[in-house]
């Protein structure tokens, strides 16, 4: 399974489809999954909104399965972005990123090892792995930390040590940076704000405390006693590895989307029906079909997928076929630039779990490399009381390079969210992308990638077109800090906030930033992002 990549320590968790799909008509319907009693619990604490202070917020109010697992209001996400708190009027400085497929991230490490090969020497200082945007929750309770050779502080973590005997070898395969995240929102004063003592008590006297009898064989236990390790810390500890194990499973990684059922769907075919995988999805009638000009099974253009999703997959993957060819640019009077569109978006360089391998035909792909990277996003000034330069990613948690401790790590290098669910409930509300949340749309987000070094600076600098070698001279709009909004309609991008890595001028990660795209190639991999969000959504339980 390709979602268990190269990286050695990675989780070997065994994500089983686990869902029956009935596919009558066209119309899919997906089951939930049976969980444990451990997942169970993980469940039910993710769902509760009674832990907190105030009574008003669970993990569940700011990563909404509905909302791809992230912030579920319009209004928010259009202006401050930042999540309100139990405590309404508090918020944190970053965008509630998505918790789905999080699962896979291995914990934080020097990935020289994974990227070098293949992608040279990038500059955020080859981490990857981790949760948060900056990876400060390393997850280091289920490996030697010391054997990782990370320098700095490191974060509360939980070990085998904390899980009963019993169950420890069982349980251990949850440990890990998503088990030591669970550990920060509830004391947190701006996220639920509410003491683990309490969170103990709460879950002891829920109508769902039987099921942490059942997930560890024990009472929950909340005395206060010994101080030195209290009995509450230890059930709150597990209380965090059950959402961990609830994160990891089939609940919240349905691997459901469009283009794994297009997928499953002709991996079916390919095994003629009789593969335990995936015969759920064996379908005859589809299956005597032919692909057009001879392509296999499994290879796309995908028979379930429309041209401009199969589109859009080619110049994510940057694979050039017939429809995915070099375009020329119009300007916005439509006459031609001279200059063409790229067949290759380089999307696969970063969002991928085996950047510049993998080629998208994988049935469990994450679309995500867990490492950090800079790809230029503006200071977003909405976002109350953070200042320029403030919320800098990885160098918050790490200051030097692992595999070169002379170097510093740069600023402005953020963990890599997956490309699974972003579009999951765009339509329905307004979401926000980028750890700041600066992008309202899909399209915006795309349109950047396209556009960042190719549109005049919206101040005063002279920006030079990398492809064009063309002097652009700044917009000056007078604006401090312009939106996206503004800037779109000034036709200008503002300065990267971080410019190490990102700069218009300076080095670019490979396009990042220049793409060029024609306007029916940023709707194409807009249709591939869509076609990536689950179908499946659980509800409560
Ligand atoms: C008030 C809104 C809020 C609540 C409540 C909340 N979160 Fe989050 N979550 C966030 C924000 C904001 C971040 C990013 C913080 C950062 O990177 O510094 C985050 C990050 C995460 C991540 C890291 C994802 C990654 O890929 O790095 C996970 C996992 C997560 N939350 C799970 C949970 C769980 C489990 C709970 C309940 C115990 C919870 N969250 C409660 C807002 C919230
Ligand atoms: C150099 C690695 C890299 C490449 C190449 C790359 N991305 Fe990203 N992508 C990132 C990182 C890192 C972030 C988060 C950056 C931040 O918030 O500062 C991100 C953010 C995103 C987001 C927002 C996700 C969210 O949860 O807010 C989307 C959507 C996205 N990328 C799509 C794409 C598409 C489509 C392409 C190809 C055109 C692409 N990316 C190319 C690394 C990359």
């Amino acid at each position: 399974m390709k979602a268990n990549h190269t990286l050695g320590i990675i989780r070997a968790t065994a994500i089983t489809m686990g869902m029956i799909v009935s596919a009558t008509a066209g119309a899919q319907t997906f089951e939930p999954p049976e969980l444990t009693p451990l997942e169970q619990l993980g469940k039910h604490v993710f769902f509760d909104t009674d832990l907190s202070k105030p009574k008003t917020q669970g993990c569940v109010s700011c990563h909404d399965p509905a909302a791809g697992w992230t912030f579920p209001d319009s209004a928010i996400n259009e202006g401050q972005v930042v999540a309100p708190g139990a405590i309404w009027h508090r918020s944190g400085g970053i965008k509630t990123p998505g918790n789905s497929y999080a699962s896979f991230a291995p914990v934080f490490q020097n990935c020289e090892h994974v990227f070098f090969e293949r992608r040279g020497n990038p500059n955020g200082g080859r981490y990857c792995g981790g949760m948060f945007w900056d990876g400060r929750a390393e997850g280091y309770g289920k490996v030697d930390g010391t054997a990782i050779g990370i320098e700095g502080v490191v974060s509360q973590t939980i070990t085998p040590n904390d899980l009963p005997g019993p169950v420890r070898d069982d349980y251990t395969q949850f440990l890990g940076p998503l088990a030591d995240q669970a550990l920060n929102p509830f004391p947190n004063s701006v996220e639920q704000n509410i003491d683990p003592k309490i969170v103990c008590k709460r879950v002891s006297k829920s109508g769902y405390a039987h099921l942490y009898q059942e997930a560890f064989d024990e009472k929950i236990n909340c005395k206060t006693k010994p101080k030195s390790n209290p009995a509450y810390l230890t059930s709150f500890k597990r209380l965090a590895v059950a959402l961990s194990a609830y994160q990891a499973s089939a609940d919240v990684n349905s691997f459901t989307s469009k283009r794994d059922v297009a997928l499953y769907k002709e991996l079916a075919c390919l095994a003629g029906g009789f593969d335990g995988d995936f015969g759920d999805f064996y379908d005859s009638d589809f299956c005597n079909q032919a692909k057009p000009n001879g392509v296999a099974w499994g290879e796309f253009p995908l028979l379930g997928l429309s041209a401009l999703e199969n589109q859009g997959h080619d110049l994510f993957y940057g694979i050039e076929t017939a429809t995915n060819q070099p375009e020329e640019i119009f300007d916005e009077a439509g006459v031609g630039t001279g200059v063409f569109s790229t067949t290759n978006a380089g999307c696969h360089r970063c969002h991928n779990d085996n950047p510049q391998v993998d080629n998208g035909t994988e049935p469990f792909q994450t679309y995500n490399d867990h490492a950090y990277h800079n790809i230029g996003i503006p200071f977003n000034r909405e976002i109350p009381g953070v200042v320029p330069g403030q919320i800098n990613g990885s160098i918050a948690h790490v200051s030097v390079r692992a595999d070169n401790p002379a170097r510093p790590v740069r600023a402005g290098f953020f963990k890599n969210p997956t490309a699974r669910n972003v579009a999951k409930g765009e339509g329905d509300i307004t979401k926000a992308y980028g750890h700041n949340g600066y992008f309202k749309s899909l399209k915006g987000i795309v349109h950047f990638y396209s556009t960042r070094d190719l549109k005049p600076d919206c101040d005063a600098d002279l920006r030079i077109n990398p492809l064009t070698g063309e002097e652009m001279p700044g917009k000056n709009l007078g604006i401090e800090h312009p939106t996206e909004e503004e800037a779109v309609l000034a036709g200008c991008w503002p300065e990267a906030e971080f410019t190490t890595g990102a700069s218009p001028v300076g080095f670019s990660f490979a396009n990042v930033g220049r793409l060029n795209l024609t306007v029916l190639q940023e709707d194409a991999l807009v249709a591939y992002l869509k076609a990536l969000a689950d179908q499946y959504t659980p509800s409560a339980p």
